[in-house]
């Protein structure tokens, strides 16, 4: 039997192993998200094999497929889309064409990608910055953040950072002819954590003059202190993503080193010194009643990992888990979150402290809801949830930017 045929026959079978792992009963479209479900988790293991013979770190195979799927910038009747850059940092924008007597609105649009993988120049994420802007009438620009391993923790934020400092500039929204009170941060998963931080920058630095009128966070991630919340236990293993995937690529933002991706997993990856941070991520304080179910809070245990990574104390990995000081200058907040996700709590505690402090939040949970469905928008694999949530965050967009 030749080579290929006995790699097919493998792949056939863990096809069929996977497509029959069971899903939540409540899922829209059961067949197609098994479908996407085995490609990724079949996906994951060649990653891994991939890595372990020493011929592709564990992301490039993910980063190879995402890259197909890349768009042109191609404008239409309606709008005009460039790439750009703002600061040297490469974004897309889309410009509404027709003349108007007033000044539009803008959305910042960050994606997701685990920090190392993805582009606005996703078929998917086009579509949606694309309809944003024809039906708010908006500017919408997307973001091409500089991506780990290669570049590390800062490094995405702050290129989001400097494409924010660029366009909040008066001379740059007249250009463009925004209104400078009309302005959102989007993102979503872990574009929604880097928007966050980015907000509670803008909201508290006295040197951006110009302020953010909302931000919209599609499925966040929004904290790395405890890896133990119940949304991470109930969906270990995923649909779409599951918690070994997020952390193994996750992490690639931070360091190649693997144990720190496996003292995550066990929720022993905190250093010394960060148990005051606990406090402001703790589930069993935050989340509401219906989603603590029967679990039992367990607090991280701290300074196992040698070397240990002074990064994870910081805000702009876990933007959950400031004071509530910081918290009280948020613009706006529209959070989505899906019930079948690892992320799930983080975005629901996050809607719990806003609200505590005063912030106007509007939430929108998906009961059917799974990770990354935004991303499943464009033929051939689209997902009729990928769609509503993206009709979801257009009209609150519409009623309220
Ligand atoms: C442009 O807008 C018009 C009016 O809303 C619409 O009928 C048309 O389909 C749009 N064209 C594209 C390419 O979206
Ligand atoms: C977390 O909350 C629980 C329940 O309110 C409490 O017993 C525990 O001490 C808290 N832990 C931390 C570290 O805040
Ligand atoms: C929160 O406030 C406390 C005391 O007010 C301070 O010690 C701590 O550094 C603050 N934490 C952050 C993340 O700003």
């Amino acid at each position: 039997m030749g080579y290929k045929t006995l790699c097919f026959g493998l792949t056939c079978i863990l096809f069929a192993y996977y497509i029959y792992t069971p899903i939540p009963k409540n899922i829209e479209e059961p067949w197609k998200v098994r479908i996407i479900d085995a490609a990724i988790k079949i996906t994951s293991l060649m990653a891994t094999l991939l890595e372990k013979i020493g011929l592709k770190r564990f992301d490039e195979l993910f980063s190879i497929i995402m890259k197909l799927d890349y768009t042109q910038p191609i404008s239409d009747e309606n709008i005009t889309v460039m790439d750009i850059t703002f600061s040297d940092i490469p974004v897309r924008m889309y410009l509404p064409k027709r003349k108007r007597e007033n000044l539009r609105p803008a959305v910042i649009f960050v994606h997701g990608g685990a920090f190392v993988l993805g582009s606005c120049k996703m078929t998917a994420l086009d579509l949606l910055n694309r309809q944003t802007a024809k039906n708010l009438g908006a500017v919408v620009v997307g973001v091409d953040y500089r991506l780990g391993h290669q570049y590390q923790f800062p490094v995405a934020h702050e290129d989001v950072v400097s494409v924010l400092k660029f366009f909040l500039q008066d001379k740059i929204l007249a250009k463009y002819g925004v209104d400078p009170t009309r302005v959102c941060i989007s993102g979503d998963s872990a574009g929604g954590l880097i928007a966050a931080t980015v907000a509670q920058l803008i909201q508290n630095d006295p040197e951006f003059k110009n302020k953010l009128k909302a931000q919209a966070l599609i499925y966040p991630g929004l904290q790395v202190i405890d890896t133990s919340i119940p949304s991470q236990r109930e969906n270990e293993h995923g649909p779409l993503l599951s918690k070994k995937l997020a952390l193994e690529l996750a992490c690639l933002y931070l360091t190649q080193d693997k144990t720190l991706p496996q003292a995550m997993m066990k929720n022993q990856h905190m250093p010394h010194g960060s148990r005051h941070l606990f406090k402001l991520v703790n589930w069993s304080t935050l989340l509401p009643e219906e989603y603590k179910r029967n679990h039992v809070y367990t607090e991280p245990i701290l300074g196992r990992l040698n070397p240990s990574y002074s990064a994870l104390l910081d805000s702009r990995l876990s933007p959950l888990a400031v004071n509530d000081s910081q918290l009280q200058n948020l613009p706006l907040t529209y959070i989505l979150t899906c019930q079948h996700d690892i992320l799930r709590d983080d975005g629901l505690m996050y809607v719990s402290r806003l609200q505590n402090v005063g912030v106007k939040v509007s939430h929108d949970h998906m009961e059917d809801g799974i990770h990354g469905a935004l991303s499943f928008m464009a033929s051939p694999v689209y997902l009729q949830l990928g769609i509503r949530i993206k009709d979801m965050y257009i009209n609150w967009l519409e009623e309220n930017l």
